[in-house]
């Protein structure tokens, strides 16, 4: 038994280091955040507190205009894992939506393409390596499940 938890416990450990080795350098984190202020923060608050979605909620409602022009970024990082959950597929997505963005394609609420319409595609401009940063950033930066974000902002 004794030797089943030692293998165990190296086992996690192992996995435990992967997982680190593969996550990206503080630098390359810190440029993706450059290239969402640069590029994506006009539209894409980068977090929300639950009060804010509250009385934005409320302002919708009464017919009124968001004060953003995209979901925050604390919420597209949840609600995109909840389909793309591991590293490369969730880059991937990110990469080629905000590319070629399509209603087809996304994965936001409906009320999202209601209320915002579907995303311009602002990375035709960018270069590779900056849409792999910033969607680097976008999932490492947050790491709230999409249940775990609903409960906190309930909308
Ligand atoms: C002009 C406004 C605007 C800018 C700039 C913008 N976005 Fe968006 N984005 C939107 C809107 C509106 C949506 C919601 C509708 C949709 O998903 O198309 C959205 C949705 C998204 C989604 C969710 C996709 C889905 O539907 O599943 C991702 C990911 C995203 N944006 C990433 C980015 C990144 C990264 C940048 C910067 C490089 C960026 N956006 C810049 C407007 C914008």
């Amino acid at each position: 038994m004794k030797k089943i938890v030692i293998g165990m416990v190296a086992v996690s450990a192992l996995l435990t280091a992967c997982k680190q080795t593969q996550k990206p350098p503080e630098a390359e984190i810190k440029k993706g955040y450059l290239v969402y202020k640069n590029n994506c923060s006009a539209c894409h608050w980068e977090t929300v507190k639950p009060e804010q979605i509250r009385d934005i909620r409320k302002q919708v409602k009464a017919g009124k205009r968001p004060p953003f022009g995209a979901p925050p970024m604390s919420e597209v990082s949840a609600r995109v894992k909840k389909f793309y959950p591991t590293e490369e597929e969730f880059v991937n997505f990110v990469k080629d939506y905000i590319t070629n963005p399509s209603k087809e394609k996304g994965v936001c609420l409906p009320v999202a393409y209601k209320i915002f319409g579907v995303m311009p595609p602002v990375g035709k401009n960018m270069s590779e390596e900056a849409k792999e940063a910033v969607a680097k950033w976008l999932y490492y930066r947050f790491d709230m499940s999409w249940e775990e974000f609903m409960k906190k902002h309930p909308h």
